[in-house]
């Protein structure tokens, strides 16, 4: 079948069997490795993307599903100002990261920025439920986040929240 869709802001076609893991089209037709291939079953979250707005495991989403979505890979993503505020919040605490599941986190941190500016730490620990991080703890993505948001307030309006 033939699939016509957004990726990363450009429209795209692709030809592809309609059972086809997203994770393996976007590696494989593609060349954007960001989206990691580990389960395969919705676990781990180091295929995460954003599909249609959610975060979402792309090993979960066959090709026919794709057809007319918008979907923003990592690599889409490290193009703008606020991965940048994420990266760099990263670092600054130390976040321990191997890479797996670096753009499931990563992305999960932006949307739900997106949705709650001053998150809660309720919020900000639902948000990770799909990534199961081996490196770091939810205690320390608390932080993260906590420090990421004067990132960006200073970025925005030149001071911390
Ligand atoms: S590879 Fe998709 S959630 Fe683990
Ligand atoms: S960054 Fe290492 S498992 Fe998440």
């Amino acid at each position: 079948m033939t699939i016509n869709f957004i990726l990363n802001g450009e429209d795209v076609v692709v030809r592809t069997d309609a059972g086809v893991r997203l994770i393996h089209i976007l590696r494989e037709s593609f060349g954007l490795s960001g989206a990691k291939s580990g389960c395969l079953n919705g676990q781990c979250g180091a295929c995460s993307i954003i599909f249609n707005g959610s975060v979402t495991p792309s090993c979960l989403i066959p090709a026919f599903r794709v057809r007319g979505s918008e979907i923003i890979t990592i690599e889409g993503f490290s193009q703008t100002d606020e991965y940048n505020d994420i990266l760099t919040g990263f670092k600054d605490v130390h976040l321990g990261n191997c890479g797996y599941c670096e753009a499931g986190k990563i992305l999960c941190t932006e949307t739900l920025l997106e949705r709650f500016p001053n998150p809660t730490r309720e919020e900000i620990i639902m948000s990770f439920a799909g990534v199961n991080c081996r490196c770091t703890n939810i205690d320390r993505l608390v932080e993260a986040v906590n420090h990421i948001i004067g990132i960006r307030q200073r970025r925005l309006y030149g001071r911390s929240a």
